[in-house]
């Protein structure tokens, strides 16, 4: 059998874009994490955000760990911590589930996303 991944189990790139404006929001929004997006254009944002939920659904992205470090390494300069990448991941969680995303997707794309938590804080 051949093995689809998530991004097109969840619906590929309309999917994308509708967790996309869900998430956007929420992450915007909310107090704990909002000003480290203060300074990025909301166009860069938005890509920022696509880009985001296309790598945590294993879509078509070239993102590494690497990667990863370098575009969080000036956040964490400005105190970004453990707190806020759980309150990152809660928006996530939530959007996921306001989308009936399945269970199991959910559980699948917090995995992948828990997993880059290291690189992003920098250790
Ligand atoms: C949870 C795992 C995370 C993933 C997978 C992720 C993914 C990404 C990606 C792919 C980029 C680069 C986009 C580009 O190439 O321009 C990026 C940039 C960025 N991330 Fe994250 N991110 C994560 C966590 C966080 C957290 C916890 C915060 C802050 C609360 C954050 C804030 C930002 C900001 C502000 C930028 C833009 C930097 C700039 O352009 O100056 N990210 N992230």
């Amino acid at each position: 059998m051949i093995q689809t991944s998530l991004y097109e189990r969840v619906g590929g790139k309309d999917a994308v874009e509708a967790v996309v404006n869900v998430f956007y929001e929420k992450v915007l929004t909310d107090d704990r994490i909002k000003h480290f997006f203060d300074d990025v254009d909301m166009d860069k944002q938005r890509g920022k955000q696509k880009i985001f939920i296309a790598y945590a659904l294993g879509g078509p992205v070239n993102y590494t760990g690497k990667d990863m470090r370098e575009a969080h390494a000036h956040l964490v300069e400005r105190g970004l911590n453990d707190s806020h990448f759980d309150a990152v991941a809660e928006n996530l969680q939530g959007t996921l589930e306001e989308l009936e995303v399945s269970v199991e997707n959910v559980r699948e794309i917090m995995q992948i996303v828990g997993g880059t938590r290291e690189d992003v804080l920098g250790r």
